[in-house]
């Protein structure tokens, strides 16, 4: 075979005039030096900046640049556009779900990117396949599902809900679905995106702990039957958005078990939690799933994105999303093991496995779960602190890394005030929500790189009195 390493050399860049390889390496370390500054110095950085839409477009945009310019000047454009965001891994991010990822995550997404590594099939990629198939059945074993659980990684959170309701339909379904009111609403609307009509969809009020009420769900089965309704599915909760609380897992499994329902839990948020002792015990249904949904990319320390969808029943996800094209007849899986991309709505898909290989590669699970068991600490210190001071009523205690509460005597817009002021002044991101008709403040403490007094000063600049 003939080899043409100067060529190969020459043209490391794909569009020309290309960039030499030289030019390659100094952008590339440039980007390195840039990323790790910003890790490096966030704690020192808002942990919030905005700038007004339009400005942003008008900076950035224009007519098509029809020639090229230089690429440093870009890269410095291009950061500068970055820092205007909620910076989900700042130590002081406490808002939504955080995303503080770790370094050889990132590491894992860049190398990924950087050899375009797609994981679609066996034939195709088996590289990558196989880092996803290993990946995955770490995740399953620390999660304590079954062996031949099915699995797939996707793009996040909704898209997993989406593939695993899809993949629970076929087999169980259709018929009527129970979520309570602290589901996150990507389920409602992935019961939408598959033709799941309104009126079998039950959304029941949760208990006072904001958990699946069990009572109103045995009742709501029994006039569901009574009336002569097919049922399908039961959508708990392993760590609310709102609150962190872990709906009855063990006993909506048995409730399922025992009506013939398939019983999906999503634990996008708060799924890593059950790879702590404490977790596991408190989340022991967790693995009495029929489905289950997980998201590295909120509490597993990686980069958006990062999705994972396991289905006890093997083979399910396959019967769900299966093409085999004429065209793609030379690459189709011959081994048992079913292609990746034949196991949820994307064809051609990131190698996203390759960043979590990474991740418990270079620091293992016990560091992992560490860092995670050192957030659940961060949010009993939180309670502990609201627990002793006058200003505040502590609403739902540290679950899962989430506290709520609210200012003795505010309402809801005093609450949306103190947490803009604070996003404004860059200090620190809170987030306001209702709890019952009640306006809460929320703190979501999943960076291990939080301190206490991170937790201390965000209280006390949330309680100093704003002039908004
Ligand atoms: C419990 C839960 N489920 C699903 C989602 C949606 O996940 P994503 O935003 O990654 O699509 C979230 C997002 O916060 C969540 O907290």
């Amino acid at each position: 075979m003939e080899y043409d390493e100067a060529r190969e050399f020459d043209q490391a860049d794909t569009l020309s005039p290309s960039l030499t390889p030289e030019q390659m390496r100094r952008l590339g370390y440039r980007v390195v030096d840039l990323v790790v500054d910003h890790l490096a110095g966030r704690a020192g950085n808002p942990a919030a900046d905005w700038a007004p839409a339009d400005d942003l477009i008008a900076e950035l945009g224009g007519p098509v640049p029809r020639g090229g310019s230089d690429a440093d000047a870009a890269l410095d454009q291009m950061v500068k556009a970055l820092a205007y965001k909620q910076h989900l891994d700042h130590p002081r991010y406490f808002a939504r779900v955080p995303g503080p990822s770790s370094y050889a995550a990132i590491l894992g997404d860049w190398l990924a990117t950087g050899f375009n590594a797609t994981a679609t099939s066996w034939a195709t990629a088996p590289g990558p396949s196989a880092v996803e198939y290993v990946v995955l059945d770490w995740l399953r074993s620390l999660l304590g599902l079954p062996e031949g659980t099915d699995s797939v990684m996707v793009s996040g959170g909704a898209t997993a809900n989406l593939t695993a309701l899809a993949a629970a339909r076929g087999v169980a379904g259709p018929g009527v679905a129970y979520l309570s009111d602290q589901t996150h609403s990507v389920l409602p609307r992935g019961l939408r995106l598959l033709g799941v009509p309104d009126e079998d969809v039950r959304i029941l009020p949760s208990d006072e702990d904001l958990r699946f009420d069990l009572a109103a769900l045995a009742t709501a089965v029994a006039a569901d039957r009574a009336a002569g309704r097919r049922l399908w599915l039961v959508a708990a909760t392993a760590g609310t958005t709102n609150t962190g609380a872990i709906d009855p897992l063990d006993e909506l499994a048995d409730f399922c078990a025992a009506q013939g329902l398939w019983l999906h839990v999503d634990g996008a948020y708060g799924g890593p939690v059950a790879l702590t002792d404490e977790g596991r015990a408190a989340m022991s249904g967790l693995a009495r799933a029929d489905s289950l949904v997980l998201d590295p990319h909120k509490w597993l320390f990686q980069p958006v994105e990062a999705g994972c969808v396991f289905i006890r029943r093997p083979g399910t996800l396959l019967e769900t999303f299966s093409v085999d094209p004429e065209y793609l007849s030379d690459v189709t899986a011959r081994s048992g093991l079913g292609d990746y991309r034949n196991r949820s709505p994307e064809m051609t898909r990131r190698a996203r496995a390759v960043k979590l290989w990474l991740t418990f590669t270079i620091y293992g699970a016990d560091r992992i779960r560490a860092a995670i068991s050192t957030c659940l600490d961060l949010a009993r210190h939180a309670e502990a602190r609201l627990r002793e001071s006058e200003h505040w009523d502590l609403v739902t205690p540290a679950q899962c890394g989430i506290v709520t509460f609210a200012l003795r005597g505010a309402d809801a817009a005093e609450h949306q005030a103190r947490a803009a002021a604070l996003a404004a002044d860059g200090r620190a991101a809170v987030t306001t929500t209702t709890l019952r008709g009640r306006s809460v403040l929320r703190l979501c403490l999943i960076n291990p790189l939080t301190t206490f007094e991170d937790v201390d000063s965000t209280l006390r600049a949330l309680a100093a009195p704003t002039n908004a």
